[in-house]
């Protein structure tokens, strides 16, 4: 990595390598949040293992930290003092969810039900999210909130306090606000029910049941009743699908891959990026299946594969979309139109992601185009090295580095160091299956 002017760039070499051999990845970081949420609000001691050491989750910790609960940090296995549902303390400074979404928007849940004042914030490009979408519900629920633009964005201030329960609609797709909710209803004896009309990843739900508490799913409504602190337990994290998606679709577009990604997390909720990249023609399979802490988990296969465009839209969508940058690259090597559409929520992530995508991979050669909710790409099967920008947003970072593989020439990346947000150690990965060709060929 070359540092200037304070802006760290990656280079990546083009022209394509086989990825090959096994790999094991990161842990989730959906997964990750809530084990540290939910363990530090438990009656007993947690474990976590395979828990994702990256900013965002760090953000977590530090929050739960500042609320007084003990975290301890090993290499293998994460222990964590449950302090039961209300043995959380007044912080006694502002609570930083760095860059984190799930950090912000989750802890605005577990936040209001408590008997003490706290304080939100978050890094320049979080402050430019919506939070209206978690402070609308909780404010039916009673919250006292109030913040920037009218609680619109961060700082939050949350006076604490005593919520009742709602049933409520979700008008946006977000497993996030689904989240904030849930939280708040556990601290309630009453029945709380959100009804979604497109399912969202339902990792709070799982990891609810599984320490104990009673969390109902009938047909698109999830009803919790709560007042009962969750039991403490062994938390085991698969590895993350939306960091091994960058890899499924490098091994898909780079020629002789054979690529086994070892113990991924494939809830139903989360493999929307399995079946697209299947539907565009990639051989992609799914070994040993077996349940870990209440998630499904397997290992992933891919092959180097020709791939063929696609029309992705509808239901689909919240179940692939962090993977949605990415699939764009794929889409440039599918010979003929791909279109993603009813992909708004793309425009509000931690940087606009259709704009970010459309203008980059321009720089590398792409017909693409910009939609309201979308992007329309016409493959054409090569894409050419330039220097881009990460516009500040891991996935971004990780999507060019993927196009960069199989570009013509050197692809330089700037601010690639935001890619610690969720995946450390994702370049030198990169180059590790780089080297590990080479030492075949030799
Ligand atoms: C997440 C939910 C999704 C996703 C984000 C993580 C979660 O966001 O994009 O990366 O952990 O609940 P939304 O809830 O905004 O859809």
């Amino acid at each position: 990595m070359v540092i200037l002017n304070l802006v760290s760039i990656e280079i990546i070499k083009g022209g394509g390598f086989s990825l090959t051999g096994e790999i094991t990845l990161p842990g989730d970081k959906s997964i990750s949040h809530r084990a540290i949420i939910l363990g530090s609000i438990s009656k007993g001691p947690t474990t976590v293992r395979g828990f994702l050491k990256c900013d965002d989750t760090l953000s977590t910790v530090n929050a739960l930290r500042m609320l007084g609960v003990s975290i301890q940090i090993g290499p293998e296995i994460v222990r964590i003092k449950g302090k039961g549902l209300f043995g959380l303390r007044e912080p006694e400074d502002v609570i930083d969810a760095g860059n984190s979404g799930t950090t912000a928007r989750l802890l605005t849940g577990l936040l209001s039900p408590q008997g003490f004042f706290s304080v939100i914030t978050g890094d320049r490009y979080l402050k430019a999210r919506p939070m209206e979408r978690v402070v609308v519900p909780l404010k039916l629920m009673g919250a006292k909130i109030s913040g920037r633009e009218n609680a619109k964005r961060l700082p939050l201030a949350i006076e604490g306090g005593k919520l009742s329960a709602i049933s409520y609609h979700l008008p946006v797709a977000s497993a996030q606000v689904k989240s904030a909710i849930l939280l708040a209803g556990l601290y309630l004896g009453e029945e709380t029910e959100v009804i979604e009309t497109i399912p969202t990843r339902d990792h709070t739900e799982r990891m609810l049941s599984y320490l104990g508490i009673d969390v109902e799913r009938k047909d698109s409504a999830v009803r919790i009743k709560g007042g009962r602190d969750p039991e403490g337990g062994e938390i085991t994290v698969p590895a993350d699908i939306s960091s091994a998606a960058f890899f499924m679709v490098a091994a898909l577009i780079n020629p002789g891959s054979e690529l086994l990604i070892k113990g991924v997390g494939i809830n139903p909720l989360r493999t929307g990026i399995i079946e697209i990249l299947r539907d565009m023609g990639g051989k992609i399979e799914i070994l040993n299946e077996r349940e870990e802490s209440g998630e499904p988990v397997g290992d992933v296969f891919v092959k180097s594969s020709t791939l063929k465009p696609t029309e992705i839209k509808g239901e689909i969508i919240p179940r692939a979309i962090d993977e949605l940058p990415v699939v764009a690259v794929a889409a440039c090597f599918a010979e003929g139109t791909t279109i993603i559409r009813d992909a708004k929520e793309l425009r509000v992530k931690e940087t606009d992601r259709i704009k970010a995508m459309t203008t980059e991979l321009k720089k590398l050669g792409a017909d693409i185009e910009e939609l309201e909710d979308g992007m329309v790409i016409k493959g054409r099967g090569t894409l050419r090295g330039a220097r881009c920008s990460s516009w500040g947003d891991h996935r971004i970072a990780m999507a060019l580095a993927v196009a960069g593989t199989r570009a013509e020439g050197t692809t330089e990346i700037e601010d690639a160091d935001c890619v610690s947000v969720s995946f450390p150690g994702f370049f030198e990965l990169i180059r590790r299956l780089r080297e590990r060709t080479k030492s075949q060929i030799e």
